[in-house]
């Protein structure tokens, strides 16, 4: 259990009190809503309790590294940068793909890069033209992209052909709604192991639960779609023996915190959402499968004293109900059969107009479904929505000495989000010392608007370097190589470190580990993988084509690895000699190209599991697949000097 008891049965008194008091808590939110609306504007600072900017991070402490022999400076090549349109662009030749040699592995690929840059020119300068002759009709397009369907109607025979799946074209906005008509199916014996650890000879449970999901369909391509919402009633079966439903969201394969509801009533000094509760109660026993007319009569009789209103689990298997979802101010309402059951407050980085599709699966039959109140445009991917145009979170100039670290971290075009909670966390923390400098590396999108909010984007902040090719998930690879390049050219860094924006990053404790290395051994750093063979089959197959050897090199995981700037040179003069061998996957290719290297002059291989693949550890270099509230919470966590983690299960 996971309230005490005396709260329970305080909020069940407290419970007919609030519904009878539901009114004018009603009209009071909506004047406080309106109030708020008024009165709002975005506090820039106000996100960074603990005096982000007061508190330093002790990284200009680290003098050692001033006083070290610099790299020679490549004052040329700057220049030319300067003289590149703005800037902005990543100094790479991809040119340089234009080229196809015998032999050599890797080919294929070398000439889908190839065209991708090819057409990245081209779109880069529509970009650059466009940004020229008229900014504001980027505005005026979007605006007549497609319209939407205010409502959608679909049958339970339309919704089973599309695959138990509705798309919802342009997202959600405030107020719209999703209305189901379903029946749970009564349980099952449950064998799948995902679910239930079976012993020999166990008896199977019964098990009857539904999952109903809020995806982005859209949001990332290569990826499984973002989960906005999960809502997960489990009717029989779930491992506490109770009924309850689970709700939760999924960023990037991990889950974040479940809230879970179990028929307790949220502690009355619980956050709301919208002046709702996240959980209503519920009745705990077997009445729940009683009729309701036989609960009502039992009731009534001889109580007179106070009328709480207890009702039971909203599903009944074989009993079809009305479901309606809701996106309110703060969160999603679930009310089904008429009665609020849970809320669910917005999570950041999931947004209204990411929800793009609703899916029902699980032990249910739908007979219809309805969505309504449905933006007519798309908002977009919204970038004003998520961008803080502060000067405060913009990018000092490159400095003149060299540096000791350059950290380039891989983005996409519309992570918008993303990147503006890493400048807001641990990006801040590079930009306020003098020999760290941390830029995102994005090529371009098949969306033109948002490259040329990206665009806009780069030029204000001056954290971005646009690697011009056409986005996909198999030349990522290009960005590391873009990467060494800055690092080596722009940047005279005595390390270079790689990430994603989806990694949090203690650059203070990484340079406590690079400095254990003596500098002038050639390093590579990071949570090693040592003969890990291809995969050869499913969605993330490897083909014999693409890496004919069984195992890979020995490679770091592609979140958060360093490499000394020898290495960096050596495969930018590889790259430019069209000597580079190019495979699909970042962190392998960087094992092959180390491992070629190290046939010269040998590395330092350094491993720590620090370096986190999968979530987070305690104590962490590198943290992933935090989603941009998690980065938020681990910097204030930082910051308090705990480099624990958020929200780990
Ligand atoms: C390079 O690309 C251009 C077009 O982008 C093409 O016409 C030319 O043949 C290519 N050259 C080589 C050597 O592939
Ligand atoms: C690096 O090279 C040395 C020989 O110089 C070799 O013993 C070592 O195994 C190599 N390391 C890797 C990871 O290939």
């Amino acid at each position: 259990m996971r309230r005490p008891l005396a709260g329970a049965a305080a909020a069940a008194g407290a419970s007919s009190r609030r519904r009878a008091l539901q009114g004018c808590a009603a009209l009071f939110f909506l004047a406080y809503a309106l109030f708020a609306l008024l009165l709002w504007s975005p506090p820039p600072l106000a996100t960074l309790p603990g005096g982000a900017r007061s508190r330093p991070l002790h990284l200009d402490d680290d003098a050692g590294g001033r006083g070290a022999p610099a790299r020679p400076s490549r004052h040329a090549h700057r220049e030319t940068l300067e003289a590149a349109p703005s800037g902005i662009v990543s100094g790479l030749d991809l040119g340089r793909l234009n080229y196809t040699r015998a032999g050599g592995g890797g080919g294929s690929l070398r000439s889908v890069a190839a065209e991708a840059a090819a057409t990245g020119a081209r779109v880069f300068a529509d970009l650059e033209n466009a940004a020229l002759s008229s900014p504001l009709d980027a505005s005026d397009s979007s605006a007549q992209e497609d319209r939407c369907p205010h409502s959608i109607v679909l049958t339970g025979d339309e919704f089973r052909a599309r695959g138990r799946a509705v798309e919802l074209p342009c997202g959600l906005t405030l107020g719209s709604y999703i209305t189901v008509a379903a029946t749970p199916r009564r349980a099952h014996p449950e064998r799948d192991p995902k679910i239930i650890l079976l012993k020999e000879g166990d008896e199977p449970i019964m098990v009857s639960q539904f999952m109903m999901e809020l995806q982005g369909l859209k949001t990332v391509d290569g990826e499984d779609p973002p989960r906005i919402l999960h809502f997960n009633p489990r009717l029989r079966g779930d491992w506490s023996g109770k009924q309850a439903i689970e709700q939760n969201t999924c960023y990037r394969m991990q889950w974040g915190t479940p809230i879970r509801c179990e028929g307790w009533m949220s502690r009355a000094d619980e956050e709301t959402v919208d002046g709702m509760v996240k959980c209503e109660k519920w009745i705990q026993d077997e009445r729940s499968t009683e009729s309701t007319t036989s609960w009502w009569l039992n009731r009534l009789i001889g109580r007179t004293k106070k009328a709480s209103l207890d009702w039971p689990y909203p599903f009944v298997e074989d009993r079809m109900f009305l479901l309606t979802l809701t996106a309110g101010l703060e969160g999603y309402h679930v009310n089904v059969d008429g009665r609020h059951v849970t809320s669910f407050p917005y999570r950041i980085g999931f947004g209204l107009e990411d929800a793009t599709g609703l899916s029902l699966n699980g032990d249910l039959d739908v007979q219809s479904v309805f969505a309504g109140t449905l933006p007519t445009t798309h908002p977009s991917f919204a970038p004003q929505k998520h961008l803080e145009m502060s000067p405060i979170w913009q990018a000092p100039p490159l400095p003149d000495e060299p540096a000791e670290i350059f950290i380039g971290i891989l983005s996409a075009g519309n992570h918008f989000a993303e990147r503006m909670a890493v400048r807001k966390t641990w990006m801040s923390a590079a930009h306020r010392s003098s020999n760290v400098v941390a830029r995102f590396f994005v090529a371009l999108h098949g969306r033109n608007e948002v490259n040329l909010e990206l665009k806009k984007e780069a030029e204000f902040f001056g954290d971005i370097v646009i690697v011009p090719f056409m986005d996909s998930y198999d030349l990522v690879v290009l960005k590391t190589v873009a990467i060494c390049e800055y690092g080596v050219r722009a940047v005279s860094a005595k390390y270079i470190m790689k990430c994603d924006d989806d990694n949090f990053v203690r650059i203070q404790s990484v340079m406590a580990e690079v400095k254990k290395i003596p500098s002038s051994k050639s390093l590579y750093m990071g949570n090693m993988n040592y003969r890990h063979t291809p995969m050869r089959d499913g969605k993330w197959a490897v083909t014999y084509e693409e890496w004919p050897e069984e195992v890979y090199p020995t490679y770091a995981n592609g979140p958060g690895y360093v490499i000394s700037s020898d290495i960096a040179d050596s495969i930018v003069s590889e790259f430019t000699n069209h000597k580079l061998r190019l495979f699909k996957m970042e962190d392998v290719s960087m094992g092959m190209w180390v491992e070629r290297f190290n046939k010269s002059k040998p590395v330092v291989y350094v491993h720590s599991v620090k370096f986190c693949q999968f979530g987070c550890i305690d104590d962490y270099y590198t943290a992933h697949y935090q989603s941009p509230r998690q980065m938020l919470c681990l910097w204030d966590k930082l910051q308090a000097g705990r480099p624990r983690c958020c929200n780990m299960r």
